[in-house]
């Protein structure tokens, strides 16, 4: 028998709805996913869920005394303890998976886990009045950094596993040793300039190492991957691809990017970007795939790899360097503090719908050199360490987000504004110099040298 024939089977004998049934099947990955993480279950719940898993009731299980016949394996047993009365809330022995009162505990892929957004994420849901499960699954390419994970890492909800989201095989093991019911997928190469030196890497992390996300999370949560016809997938499952407003490329003095902007992106980087973004929708689309898109504006705040503006700007202004300005300067950023976007793309986790793009921003357009001279300001240095230096090619001029869909739709604001945002990036960045030694050591030298000749 197929599993479809047996889950059928085992619904319709049970009485239950395809919902229920599919709770049941889920609070089971659940629960064997938390065995695997070393979690003691107490006795009762485990007979539960052996209950459940088996369709046989708990008197079957114990050896009491039955006076009917097991709905699945045909023992006589009780009909009072049977299969659903095990699992109704009112029976003796209660189970219950569920937290943040009442929303299902999750296993949550994070893929690029180990760079900046990804890792404010992980500690985002690992804090306290979190309850889900995190795999976090990082190849560790010269911008991830298992240092930024060091305050969660022994946490039992976490699970780090080094690898690539191109190997199809390595994803298919992790969904289902983990049971991964939600991917919310950073993995990427992330910066515009590396992607003008050489943007192949950039095709295959971004758009084949989606698809290949995308392809997994289709096979594994289909109810039936083989009916092409059928899109029916395991209720609560979702797909988060974690975009970037640069895929609707540059505006003018005037206007936002709203979700309905035609994507025209202008940097090999936002161009892989809006490839993947094309395959998200289309296996939404195609396949029904449970999918969001989340494009934000440009991100700051701890832990971000100093090849970015904020980051760069600080290091360089603390070493006294001169800070590189492209061009005019006068390019225009809408900039969202990290904890900001980790609480948007809770939003969308939880209650985003299906098939939706949502853009996230933080309301805070500034010109480059604002910024700049706003650091230097901060940290007493002089307008003298700043260095006008050619113009990026293809350099976008203005990004601005219009993010009313997310603020009406699923109530996400902003918690924090510019000034509150840098003044906590630049005291993290102040108390934590030896993180930033440590990340420039080595290969970071010659890459600066390199881009800033
Ligand atoms: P980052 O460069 O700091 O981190 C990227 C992480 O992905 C690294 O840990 C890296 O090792 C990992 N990675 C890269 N290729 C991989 C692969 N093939 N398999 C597994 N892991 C891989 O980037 P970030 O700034 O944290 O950005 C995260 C995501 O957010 C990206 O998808 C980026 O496009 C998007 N985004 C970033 C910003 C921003 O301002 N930083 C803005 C909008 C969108
Ligand atoms: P960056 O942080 O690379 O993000 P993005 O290009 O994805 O927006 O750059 C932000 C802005 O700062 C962008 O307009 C380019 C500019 N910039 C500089 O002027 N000098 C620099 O050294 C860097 C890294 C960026």
């Amino acid at each position: 028998m197929e599993t479809r024939e047996i889950l059928l089977e085992l619904r319709r004998k049970n009485g239950l709805t395809q919902d229920e049934m599919a709770e049941k099947i889920m609070v089971t990955r659940q629960a064997v996913s938390r065995w695997e993480n070393g979690e003691t279950i107490p006795n009762s719940d485990t007979l539960k869920i052996i209950s459940m898993m088996f369709g046989v009731s708990i008197n079957h299980l114990l050896g009491q005394p039955q006076n009917t016949v097991c709905p699945s394996c045909g023992m006589p047993v009780d009909k009072t303890n049977d299969f659903r009365a095990a699992n109704n809330k009112s029976s003796s022995v209660d189970i219950n998976y569920s937290d943040n009162g009442g929303k299902t505990m999750k296993n949550i892929l994070v893929t690029g886990g180990a760079g900046f957004i990804g890792s404010n994420f992980i500690r985002y849901m690992l804090a306290p009045g979190f309850n889900h499960n995190i795999v976090n699954l990082d190849v560790l390419t010269y911008s991830g950094n298992l240092e930024n994970l060091d305050a969660v890492k022994d946490s039992l909800r976490y699970t780090f596993v080094k690898g690539d989201i191109c190997d199809k095989d390595l994803l298919a093991e992790i969904f289902a040793k983990y049971n991964i019911d939600t991917v919310v997928n950073f993995a990427a190469e992330s910066h515009v300039d590396r992607s003008i030196v050489d943007p192949e890497i950039f095709v295959k992390s971004n758009v084949t190492g989606t698809h290949m996300l995308l392809e997994c999370a289709r096979k594994h949560w289909k109810i039936n991957p083989n009916d092409r016809h059928e899109r029916e997938y395991t209720p609560g499952v979702k797909f988060i691809q974690v975009s970037t407003d640069e895929v609707y490329g540059t505006l003018g003095d005037k206007g936002l990017f709203v979700e309905t902007t035609p994507l025209a992106p202008n940097s090999p980087y936002s161009a892989s970007k809006a490839s993947a973004d094309m395959f998200v929708r289309a296996y939404s689309e195609t396949f029904g795939l449970p999918v969001n898109i989340t494009r934000c504006s440009n991100n700051y705040g701890p832990y971000q790899f100093p090849e970015k503006l904020i980051p760069l700007m600080i290091n360089n202004c603390l070493k006294n360097k001169p800070l590189p300005v492209y061009g005019n300067g006068k390019q225009v950023r809408d900039w969202l503090y990290v904890e900001d976007h980790c609480t948007a793309i809770y939003a969308v986790m939880t209650k985003g719908r299906p098939g939706e793009v949502y853009n996230i921003g933080g309301n805070n357009e500034k010109q480059n050199v604002e910024v700049i001279r706003l650091l230097i300001k901060e940290l007493g240095k002089s307008d003298e360490l700043i260095q006008y230096v050619k113009d990026r090619p293809g350099h976008d001029i203005r990004y601005a987000i219009d993010n009313s869909k997310i603020t009406s739709q699923l109530g996400w604001s902003p918690a924090y504004t510019f000034e509150q945002g840098m003044k906590k990036t630049i005291d993290w960045y102040l108390s934590n110099s030896g993180w930033m030694d440590r990340v420039i050591s080595g290969e970071y030298e010659r890459y600066y040298n390199e881009m800033y000749q």
